[in-house]
């Protein structure tokens, strides 16, 4: 029966990609470099438990990552700031709007971790109702471009949560239009 939280593409809160934008072993590659430099993930939210680890701050991002890691960020037809975002386990997601400053206001989130049971994005009409909008599950782990400019929360299990991130500060329904014209990456 139709509700108000199917697991489909739902705009203007986010648009779910039917294809990878990098392969298993891309994902792979760069849940080790999150493993590898936990110690330089900075604190992103106290209050909802995340942090992020900002890879243009990494001396040897640029060595570490695959030749189709470094063709899909730099294909990109908007200016682009990548980060692998981690949320830790067992903890209520907070509602939320990023702030709209910190050059995100839409993100492609690229499921890292866990990829059997991958919490999904929740986005919600108000901070106090109890049922949310829609859900964005990431099916078959592909990437979601959702946006950050409606209120969502980060559904948690028992483990921690790792996604690669392209972080736009275009608003959603203008990313989305590029994706839609396959003008997002220019060499995809
Ligand atoms: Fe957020």
């Amino acid at each position: 029966m139709a509700g108000p939280c199917l697991n489909k593409s739902m705009e203007p809160y986010f648009y779910q990609f039917e294809e990878e934008l990098l392969s298993l072993s891309d994902r792979e590659l760069l849940l080790g470099i999150a493993r590898n430099s936990f110690s330089n993930f900075k604190l992103y939210s106290q209050s909802d438990n995340v942090n992020f680890l900002k890879l243009s701050d990494m001396v040897d991002f640029d060595i570490t990552i695959s030749d189709s890691i470094r063709n899909l960020i730099n294909s990109c037809s908007l200016q682009v700031k990548v980060m692998i975002i981690h949320h830790k386990p067992h903890k209520p997601g907070i509602r939320h709007l990023d702030t709209p400053t910190n050059g995100r206001n839409c993100v492609i989130s690229i499921p890292l971790y866990p990829l059997d049971m991958y919490p999904p994005t929740l986005f919600w009409k108000s901070f106090n109702c109890e049922i949310p909008i829609v859900k964005a599950t990431y099916q078959n782990f592909y990437p979601c471009l959702f946006n950050t400019q409606k209120l969502h929360s980060v559904d948690r299990n028992d483990r921690e949560r790792f996604n690669f991130q392209l972080c736009f500060h275009e608003q959603f329904g203008e990313v989305l239009e590029l994706i839609r014209n396959n003008k997002l990456f220019n060499s995809l």
